[in-house]
């Protein structure tokens, strides 16, 4: 293991384009590794389990909210943008987090959730405590109710989280919350809010910071009759859904919101190297290239894989439309099968294509029962795919251990505010963010020295231990860390071209003769002409085995 020791100089380059084709890795902190014991994994946690991400070969991490926050939202209610929350650890211990990734050679990504603040933030408190029509009334999205006393909401619309989405501050003023009523939507057409996000941007990046993560994105501007004012009537929650011509919606991917990423560009490129960005943007796949334009954000995701089912057609219809997408906006496209919000990819891969998955978790995830096994190969294979395309790769943790999700939490440790405000409907995303087990026994599996994690680990977590599967050579551990390196050692030129696929095979070929081919069949097939490097379960010379992939070595071998 690599000790993790604090150290001044650092091992990343001034390399401008690192992130283009970079493994990065991200950290959920409160479920990563606890180190004193309070069942909430924390920033010393990380410290002390660097020697896990050097060992897997990542190239960054990107940490999601470590912000004091009351986790009305898994910390995506942030009170204070500019510091560490007292539970996760110190200013000081985010220094050191930096100084110690970097010397490892590792970059950091850090989260920023510009929509909305938390409801304990001093601008919402200030808020609150101010009469209707102040300023500090202004830094939020708010409108008087409509009927008599405004005591009917501003409009029907619905909270992405469930129920309303306006809340009664009890003046006849709402507020707009598009999550939960704990995350109060801030009024970007404000100056002051603008001016101070940079301030925010600029005090991570100084303090070392790689890169920033951009939550909801595409959410921030909103159409100026929706902040008030304004007598246009606004739109039902039908005509919401029904949909708005491209970037006309009252705040979804509205244009106005890259003047914004422009001028944050500006503050990222007077960095050296610049500060990379991604984008969160749920917008049609054509609306991601505004925001991964190397004058805005630079790179968003593609959260395509996260919903493409099992199959060769529509994984090759996705890498196909996405590797244009990317090279039209000039970014790197990226590939993603796990995040904190999605059921964990082995299981999706193990359940019948076409699953309903909410009501499949509502009902505890045991009819159909799921073929683990089946999702854990297929899982393998696709990540061994996505590995071999060009662009870069988000790896969930967890998933180098093969986790599935934990889908029978009972309903009282639930935390995703999702169950609460759904009423039940949906059961939320609590199931991917069980704390890790890193040792086979031990009443918390390794997570911290205590008994304690925030979220109950089922009894079966110990056999995905990061301590047992380093023992076992097959491992999905195993696997990962050798697909990354072998994945460093082959990389080159961000071209793709692609060889004769079969309706159950795809393939493809990077420069160098590196190439991948992935038997999304359930038959065998004969195994094409190469060295085989890397194989996402164990392959003889002869045959490709159903739902698998292996990397080829074809010349200069
Ligand atoms: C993003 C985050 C999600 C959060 C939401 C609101 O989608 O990934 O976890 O709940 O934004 O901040
Ligand atoms: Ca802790």
């Amino acid at each position: 293991m690599t000790s993790a020791t604090s150290t001044t100089s650092t091992s990343v380059t001034s390399d401008r384009d690192w992130w283009r084709q970079a493994v990065v890795y991200q950290i959920y902190p409160r479920s990563f590794a606890d180190a004193n014991g309070d069942g909430i994994g924390d920033l010393r946690g990380i410290i002390d389990h660097a020697g896990h991400l050097v060992r897997l070969g990542v190239d960054a991490v990107w940490l999601s909210p470590f912000y004091p926050s009351a986790l009305a939202d898994g910390g995506y209610d942030v009170d204070d943008y500019r510091a560490v929350a007292p539970e996760l650890g110190t200013l000081d211990d985010f220094d050191e987090l930096v100084s110690v990734l970097h010397g490892a050679g590792i970059r950091l990504i850090v989260d920023i959730v510009p929509n909305h603040t938390s409801n304990r933030h001093a601008w919402f408190r200030e808020a609150l405590a101010s009469p209707p029509g102040s300023a500090a009334r202004n830094r939020y999205v708010i409108r008087r109710g409509t009927g008599p006393d405004g005591a009917e909401p501003p409009t029907d619309w619905r909270s992405f989280f469930g129920g309303p989405a306006w809340e009664p501050i009890g003046d006849g003023d709402w507020y707009l919350h598009l999550f939960a009523p704990e995350q109060p939507d801030l009024n970007w057409a404000l100056d002051e809010v603008r001016e101070d996000f940079l301030t925010t941007l600029r005090f991570w990046s100084d303090r070392g910071v790689d890169g920033f993560r951009i939550d909801v994105a595409h959410l921030l501007v909103k159409d100026a009759s929706v902040i008030g004012g304004a007598a246009a009537d606004l739109p039902t929650q039908e005509r919401i859904q029904a949909g708005f011509p491209d970037g006309q919606h009252p705040f979804e991917g509205r244009d106005e919101v890259h003047e914004i990423y422009r001028t944050w560009r500006a503050l990222f490129d007077e960095y050296d190297p610049p500060r990379m960005a991604v984008a969160e943007a749920w917008v049609a796949a054509h609306r991601r290239v505004a925001f991964a334009r190397p004058e805005g954000l630079g790179q968003a995701f593609n959260f395509d894989l996260l919903l493409t089912p099992w199959d060769a057609a529509a994984f090759t219809k996705v890498i196909t439309e996405n590797l244009a997408l990317s090279a039209e906006a000039g970014a790197s496209s990226t590939w993603v099968f796990s995040n904190h919000d999605m059921v964990r990819h082995v299981t999706r891969y193990a359940v019948p294509n076409g699953t309903d998955l909410v009501a499949w978790l509502r009902a505890g995830g045991h009819d159909p029962e799921p073929d683990l096994e089946r999702g854990l190969r297929r899982a393998r294979a696709a990540t061994l795919l996505a590995l071999a395309l060009p662009g870069s790769t988000y790896v969930y943790q967890g998933e180098e251990l093969g986790l599935p999700e934990v889908t029978d939490l009972p309903a009282d440790v639930l935390q995703d505010p999702t169950f609460v405000r759904t009423e039940g409907a949906e059961k939320g995303r609590d199931g991917c963010r069980v704390p890790l087990p890193w040792t086979e026994t031990g009443e918390s599996f390794g997570f911290g020295p205590g008994t304690a994690s925030h979220l109950p680990q089922p009894e079966w977590f110990g056999a995905y231990a990061v301590e047992r599967e380093l023992n076992e050579p097959a491992s999905t551990l195993h696997f990962y860390i050798d697909a990354l390196a072998a994945r460093r050692s082959l990389q080159g030129a961000e071209e793709l071209s692609w060889r004769t696929s079969t309706a159950d095979v795809v393939a493809f070929e990077r420069p160098g003769g590196w190439v991948s081919v992935t038997n999304f069949g359930e038959h065998p097939v004969p195994m094409p002409e190469g060295r085989v490097v890397i194989a996402s379960r164990a392959v003889d010379a002869l045959e490709l085995p159903a739902e698998t992939t292996v990397w080829l070595q074809t010349t200069g071998a």
